[in-house]
């Protein structure tokens, strides 16, 4: 498996929406770590272009993530909300469509990486068999056990446990107001439920920023670390202006639906606190909030941005992705070096 092949156990989470860029994907993993590529929110054609620019960068191994596809959402759950968005902001057209799905299953089965990631879901027994026989192994993002044992059944290499803490969206395989009232899963606990309950390689992802969030998730029984906040604000990576200032500042995150109709975790913003009770409706009010979020990256105005981010986003690296992939390990070592010199007693 490419994970037990790694020089160090750090992924590079994929960051959909402009951070993740080919050059991020090849620094980390010729560094050692694995790089993934993200692909959602991009047509084939796009997702192409991108491996081909990853590959002309011969950094080695990578991998490329898809978003699992949803179901529509009738207008009726979501048009009052649109209403009121209306009456302040220009809005694009509330669409559902499936990201370009099959298209990219194709592209990834003619053309295959050497690993494929999922979120907001689990592809079928099928379509997992398919980029099995063209080579590829399968990892599936998961935030729960019963999650995890879907995944399982269907063939899935690798479990990408997502912690609360994590930046960007949920990667739930179904958004559903009913569960707001109960706890997501933290990593800690998550990686210990899903390394007690399924034998598959647990990879930790979720407010993870500093080697020593690295040697605790490896602690704990993961496999290996995705970190995705930690790199925003690396040289390479695409993340716009607005968004690397705000990282570093002193404001917390929160979960929210405002932006897309789907549950994630950015900075806390006005945008934010305006729309507690944003609706379930991913990707319809994703593309509803387009051109207002572009309108407001442009500009500068971080209260109308999604500015996704885990909760240790105040630690995010500076560093070239390469040198941040070489400090994490070296701090990781230390941390595992020092946590062995604490006295345990077995009596
Ligand atoms: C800006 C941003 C975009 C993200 N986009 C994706 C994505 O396209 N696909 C995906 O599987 N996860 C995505 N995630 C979630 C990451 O895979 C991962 O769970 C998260 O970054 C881990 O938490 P951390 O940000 O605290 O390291 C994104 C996270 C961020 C911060």
């Amino acid at each position: 498996m490419i994970i037990d092949e790694l020089r160090t156990p750090i992924v590079l989470a994929p960051m959909a929406g402009g951070p993740s860029t080919p050059e991020l994907t090849a620094a980390v993993s010729r560094a050692g770590g694995l790089g993934f590529l993200a692909a959602g929110y991009l047509t084939a054609p796009a997702t192409a272009e991108r491996i081909a620019a990853t590959r002309a960068l011969d950094g080695g191994p990578f991998g490329v993530n898809l978003f699992v596809p949803g179901t529509p959402t009738p207008v009726d759950r979501y048009a009052r909300y649109l209403d009121e968005l209306g009456r302040a902001f220009s809005l694009g057209e509330p669409k559902f469509d499936t990201d370009d799905w099959a298209a990219k299953l194709d592209l990834l089965t003619a053309d295959p990486v050497p690993a494929v990631s999922f979120t907001f879901g689990c592809p079928s027994a099928q379509e997992i068999e398919r980029l099995h026989a063209a080579g590829s192994e399968i990892w599936v993002t998961v935030t729960s056990v019963a999650e995890a044992r879907i995944a399982r059944e269907v063939g899935a290499d690798v479990l990408v446990a997502q912690g609360a803490e994590a930046g960007g969206h949920r990667g739930t395989f179904a958004d559903r107001a009913e569960d707001d009232a109960t706890d997501p899963l933290t990593i800690l606990a998550l990686v210990q439920l899903l390394t007690a309950a399924v034998d598959l390689p647990v990879v930790a992802a979720g407010g993870i920023a500093t080697g020593a969030g690295v040697a605790a998730a490896l602690a704990a029984g993961a496999t290996a670390a995705q970190l995705g906040t930690a790199f925003l604000d690396c040289p390479e990576a695409g993340t716009a202006q607005v968004h690397r200032d705000a990282l570093a500042l002193d404001i917390p995150t929160m979960l929210t639906r405002a932006f897309t109709g789907r549950r994630a975790r950015g900075l806390r913003n006005r945008f934010m606190l305006d729309h507690p009770e944003a609706p379930v409706a991913y990707p319809e009010i994703h593309y509803a909030t387009g051109p207002l979020r572009a309108a407001a990256r442009a500009s500068g105005d971080a209260d109308a941005v999604n500015l996704w981010a885990g909760q240790a986003h105040a630690l995010a690296g500076r560093e070239p992705a390469g040198e941040l992939v070489r400090r994490l390990s070296e701090e990781a070592k230390a941390a595992l070096e020092k946590a062995l010199s604490r006295r345990i007693q077995c009596y």
